[in-house]
């Protein structure tokens, strides 16, 4: 039987393989020719010896509202969406429209852009903070905003939880680690040496004892930092905790870092903080805000953000700088093109207020439980979880069954079926629905998993629901 039940996977796993490598031959084949000159840690992720011939990321050309076409112009619906950047779908007339203007105009790096006074005022306005500064990435705002935490509050340690992603800086690359029952923190990667990461304690996120662990280290915290609901597991939103820690941290002088990189501009215009109804001290934004160019935010009060740049001054006075500066600077911060795309997005989103997040937040709930029932009536283990238009598996297990393990081999050739089927997704991650997805591309993702199911368990590769085995 089990020889037997073999056999299948093996033929159909064959079959797929030819049909999904014909269909995205010149994905695969950019891939190969390039990876001599080209090392991409997206070529190979998710790498396992059974899918190896699938294993490339697939390779656009052109895109449109919910819309991606690749090299061979097979047409997808994309749910990568920039991973959370594209809230409007791709390639939005009012941004393309900004773009072509300040492309008129040159790229001047160097003298101050004449946008930038407008976009960091309706930062402000939209998120509740009192200043802001610009980088390139969220990883470099991440970077910025622990260092002006620890310039403001003349300490050095840093809370992180476990599960969240602050970007690729050697500060924030640390996993937990228990020492004689106290919490440390390792790094996470060769490369990433301990003395960058000896000042984080990763602690569990929504765990009460993780607010007692910041207790007894009070005196010694520069900041919490942390992503207000993880984008690898959206079902955890633990508002009372948050509550929680806002007071803790107020009472103890320390800077709570909210980190909205995916939150930010989507859940809400005001993103998490306005959503919880949590005023944090610093919150870093990317992704939506720049409409598609490279972009980092750091926002807060005036106590942290005065740090960059000594404050507030006036000419035809004594004035001065007066606060204690630490360093910061980027050749490409406010670079033109992300000043003219987030003037344009950030007007949209003052212009269209909740009205634009609600409705998406609610669709894309009703989608996760469609497909949940369907899981749940196929006894296929998987759950999905939102939070507002961002989806993933529920569980951080679930996404690691996705990832790595062979023995989930059928839930990762899901989403390649799903890819084979015209849906683009991450293999790792969360998804996300825009403005620009229709109810008929919500109805087409439902039904191209169903039939993709259906298949994989015809094929031996997810088990059979017990009433399909009755039937048999
Ligand atoms: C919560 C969070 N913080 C920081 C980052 C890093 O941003 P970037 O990739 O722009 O450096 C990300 C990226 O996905 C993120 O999700």
């Amino acid at each position: 039987m089990s020889t037997e039940r073999n056999n299948l996977q093996k033929r159909y796993l064959e079959a797929f393989i030819k049909g999904y490598t014909k269909r995205t031959k010149t994905s695969k084949q950019l891939m190969q020719t390039y990876r001599p000159v080209l090392a991409d840690p997206r070529a190979s992720e998710a790498f396992d010896p059974v899918l190896k011939e699938i294993c490339y990321p697939i390779v656009s050309k052109r895109s449109l509202g919910s819309r991606i076409w690749d090299v061979d112009e097979n047409e997808y619906i994309d749910l990568m969406m920039g991973f959370g950047v594209n809230l409007f779908g791709h390639n939005p007339l009012f941004i393309k429209k900004a773009l072509q203007e300040q492309l008129e105009k040159g790229i001047q790096i160097g003298p101050q852009s004449e946008l930038v006074g407008e976009v960091a005022e309706l930062i402000c306005e939209l998120t509740g903070m009192e200043r802001v500064a610009f980088s390139n990435t969220g990883t470099e705002a991440v970077m910025t905003a622990i260092r002006l935490a620890r310039t403001a509050t003349g300490r050095n340690k840093i809370v992180m939880f476990s599960g969240s992603y602050h970007g690729h800086f050697d500060g924030t690359l640390a996993k937990a680690q228990i020492e004689d029952g106290n919490p440390s923190a390792v790094p996470i990667a060769p490369g990433v040496i301990s003395k960058f990461v000896e000042d984080i304690l990763v602690l569990e996120y929504g765990n009460p004892q993780s607010l007692e662990v910041i207790k007894s280290h009070a005196k010694e915290l520069a900041a919490v930092l942390v992503e207000p609901v993880q984008s690898r597991r959206p079902n955890l939103q633990p508002k009372e905790f948050l509550q929680e820690l806002r007071q803790l941290t107020e009472a103890s002088g320390i800077t709570l870092i909210f980190d909205e990189m995916i939150t930010g501009f989507r859940i809400h215009p005001g993103g998490a903080q306005a959503w919880f109804g949590i005023k944090a001290d610093i919150a870093t934004y990317g992704k939506i805000v720049g409409g598609g160019m490279p972009i980092g935010i750091i926002a807060g009060k005036a106590f942290y953000i005065d740090a960059i740049d000594g404050g507030m001054w006036n000419y035809g006075d004594a004035s001065s700088p007066q606060a204690k500066k630490t360093f910061f600077a980027g050749t490409f911060c406010k670079h033109p093109l992300a000043m003219a795309a987030a003037k344009a997005v950030l007007q949209h989103l003052k212009n269209h207020g909740f009205t634009l997040q609600e409705p998406l937040n609610q669709r894309t709930s009703q989608f996760v439980k469609t497909l949940n029932a369907f899981f749940a009536e196929n006894e296929i283990p998987i759950e999905m979880a939102n939070f507002g238009s961002v989806f993933a598996p529920a569980s951080s297990e679930t996404s690691t069954l996705l990832r790595t393990s062979p023995s989930s081999i059928g839930t990762a050739l899901l989403v390649y079926h799903l890819i084979d089927r015209g849906i683009l997704l991450y293999l790792n991650g969360s998804g996300f629905l825009s403005t620009a997805h229709t109810d008929e591309d919500i109805d087409y993702l439902i039904q191209a998993v169903k039939d993709s199911v259906n298949e994989l368990q015809a094929g031996g590769l997810l088990p059979s629901s017990s009433a399909q085995l009755a039937k048999r």
